[in-house]
């Protein structure tokens, strides 16, 4: 795979691994970083790819599948992968438009975008290609980096709902990092569905690593609001069964998620549901709820069974 530049997530997402990269890496299997190989990938909850593009940079990965539930997200993911200059093209055209503006014009077109992106999804095909997707695709990161927190958040009807952010000089069409992030996707599959799709793909193998929506440390709490379909104690429960059937398959496994412990020193949830599995605790930096309770330092869980 080319790596002049190196890869970076194109869109900025909530539950971005970037904090805990360095805990995930030293916990990567043996065998894989003593031959700098991993034969199979797959990552269920993609999201941004933080960790993805990482090991991308740093690892050779001969084949990978990156599954996530969110639509617009995949359409993303696809467009980069297949059509880099035409995405940069329009991309381009909206930084242009946009940085000619100043003040009050800016926010009057963020929300004429936010406005035209809502009303193509009532007629969008999200099954197959077409030119519809690169405009959605530009929309898509247009909004992320210009919208207040730079976070993906839509509504109960699948609409992007966050406010302006009203920066300064933000990058919006990084060609580069796309160029990059479209040939380190090349011989990707991605696949838009519930993380037990991912079960074809798995034997032993392939090393998995499992990021799911947090469960929220508080019932307030909004983490897992990302999109509109949401991770309940149920899904949970779900994956924690499938990390065991994959378990018993022979694939490698790591995961990572909140700990309820933060909030109630007495929340054993994870701990019975993972039992058995090494679970460890590492410290990482939380800023991700408006409230600012989830703000400081906390720790995080990181479950293998290896
Ligand atoms: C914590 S985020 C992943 C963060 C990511 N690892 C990163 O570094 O940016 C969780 C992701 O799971 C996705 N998701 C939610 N429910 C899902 C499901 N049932 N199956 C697959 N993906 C799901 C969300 O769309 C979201 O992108």
């Amino acid at each position: 795979m080319d790596k002049r530049i190196q890869a970076r997530p194109f869109l900025k997402w909530a539950g971005g691994k970037t904090q805990l990269l360095a805990e995930l890496t030293a916990r990567l299997p043996q065998q894989i970083k003593e031959s700098g190989v991993i034969k199979t990938y797959v990552e269920p909850f993609v999201g941004g790819g933080a960790f993805f593009f990482h090991l991308h940079n740093e690892y050779n990965i001969e084949n990978a599948y990156l599954i996530d539930i969110n639509r617009e997200l995949m359409v993303g993911y696809q467009v980069v992968k297949q059509t880099p200059e035409a995405l940069i093209t329009q991309l381009g055209q909206l930084e242009t438009d946009f940085l000619a503006l100043v003040g009050e014009e800016r926010s009057r077109f963020y929300y004429r975008i936010r406005e035209l992106y809502n009303r193509q999804m009532e007629q969008f095909d999200y099954q197959s290609f077409n030119q519809e997707w690169i405009v959605r695709a530009s929309f898509l990161i247009f909004l992320n980096k210009t919208c207040y927190n730079g976070l993906f958040r839509q509504n109960q009807k699948g609409e992007f709902n966050v406010p302006c952010g009203c920066y300064k000089n933000p990058t919006i069409c990084d060609a580069d990092n796309i160029r990059a992030v479209s040939r380190a996707l090349q011989r990707v599959s991605l696949i838009c569905a519930d993380f037990l799709s991912s079960s074809p793909y798995i034997d032993r193998h392939t090393f998995v690593y499992f990021d799911p929506p947090y469960r929220p440390l508080t019932r307030t709490a909004s983490f897992t609001s990302y999109s509109k379909d949401s991770f309940t104690d149920a899904d949970q429960i779900r994956l924690a069964e499938y990390f065991r059937e994959l378990n018993a398959r022979g694939a490698l496994l790591l995961l990572s998620n909140s700990d309820p412990k933060v909030s109630n020193p007495d929340d054993n949830f994870f701990d019975e549901l993972y039992q058995g599995f090494n679970i460890e605790r590492v410290l990482a930096k939380r800023n991700i709820n408006s409230d600012g309770s989830g703000r400081g330092e906390i720790t995080e869980l990181i479950i293998r069974n290896y």
